[in-house]
C-alpha cells in the first residue's frame, strides 16, 4: 500500500514530487467532471469568481475562458498547487484577470460580499468541517451569489468509500449531507443533480 497511499494522499494537499505528478493528473483527469458541473451554470455572467481548492489551476482557466468579463481568484492551501495554478494561468495573471492566493477555505482572506460565483471541484472531501467552510463561502459571496460544488463521488459509491479508508482526513458526502450543511451556513436555495451514468454530483446553492 505504501507508495499507492502516498500518491493518492496527494489529492488532499499536494507536495513534493508525487504532488507535482498528481497536480498534472488532476488538471487533465478532472476536466470532464468540471465541465459537466460548469454546464449547470447557464445564463450566468459573473464578474468576480473564486475557485476554492484550485489544485493545478485548470478549472480557474476554464472559468476565465467561459466568463470573458470575469476576474477569477483561485485559492488553495498547498504551496505547490498555488505554484502550479500560477504557472497554468500565467497569461491571465499578467493580463490582470487572475490571482492565485495561498489560503485555507476555513478562513478565507477575501473581502465580504465580493464574489458573484464560488466553485469547488473535487475538494470539499478534505475541508476541515463543512459548516465552518460553507459559512466562509457565504461570507464572501454577494447576496444572490452562487456556490457550485462538483464531486466525482455522490458519497455512496464503492470506489470513493475505498479511498476514504486510504486517505487520512478524507470524507465523502451525500447530496443530503451537503444540502444540510449549506442550509446551516445560510444558503437559501439548493439544487442537486446526479450524473445519469456516473456517481458524479453537482450542487448549486444560492445565497
Ligand atoms: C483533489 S484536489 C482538486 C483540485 C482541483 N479543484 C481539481 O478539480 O483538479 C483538492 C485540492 O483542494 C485543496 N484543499 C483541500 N483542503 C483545502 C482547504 N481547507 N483550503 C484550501 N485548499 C484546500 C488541496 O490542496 C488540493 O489542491
Amino acid at each position: 500500500m505504501g507508495l499507492f497511499k502516498d500518491y493518492v494522499s496527494q489529492t488532499r494537499k499536494p507536495e513534493g514530487f508525487l504532488g507535482k505528478m498528481m497536480l498534472r493528473g488532476m488538471n487533465t483527469g478532472h476536466a470532464k467532471l468540471a465541465d459537466w458541473g460548469l454546464g449547470h451554470l447557464q445564463n450566468l455572467a459573473p464578474e468576480s469568481v473564486v475557485d476554492l481548492g484550485c489544485g493545478g489551476g485548470r478549472n480557474a482557466g476554464e472559468l476565465l475562458r467561459r466568463y470573458p468579463k470575469a476576474s477569477v481568484t483561485a485559492v488553495d492551501y498547498s504551496e505547490l498547487s498555488v505554484e502550479k495554478a500560477r504557472e497554468y494561468n500565467r497569461e491571465m495573471i499578467a493580463a490582470g484577470r487572475c490571482k492565485v492566493q495561498q489560503g485555507d477555505v476555513s478562513s478565507l482572506e477575501l473581502p465580504e460580499e465580493s464574489c458573484d460565483l464560488a466553485t469547488a471541484f473535487e475538494t470539499i472531501y478534505f475541508w476541515p468541517g463543512l459548516s465552518q467552510c460553507f459559512s466562509q463561502v457565504a461570507r464572501v459571496l454577494k447576496p444572490g451569489g452562487y456556490f457550485m460544488i462538483c464531486n466525482e463521488s455522490d458519497g455512496t459509491d464503492a470506489v470513493s468509500l475505498k479511498f476514504e479508508k486510504i486517505i487520512d482526513g478524507m470524507k465523502n458526502y451525500t447530496a443530503e449531507d451537503i444540502t444540510a450543511a449549506l442550509k446551516e451556513a445560510g444558503f437559501s436555495k439548493v439544487k442537486t443533480d446526479h450524473h445519469k451514468n456516473k456517481p458524479w454530483l453537482t450542487v448549486i446553492a444560492r445565497k
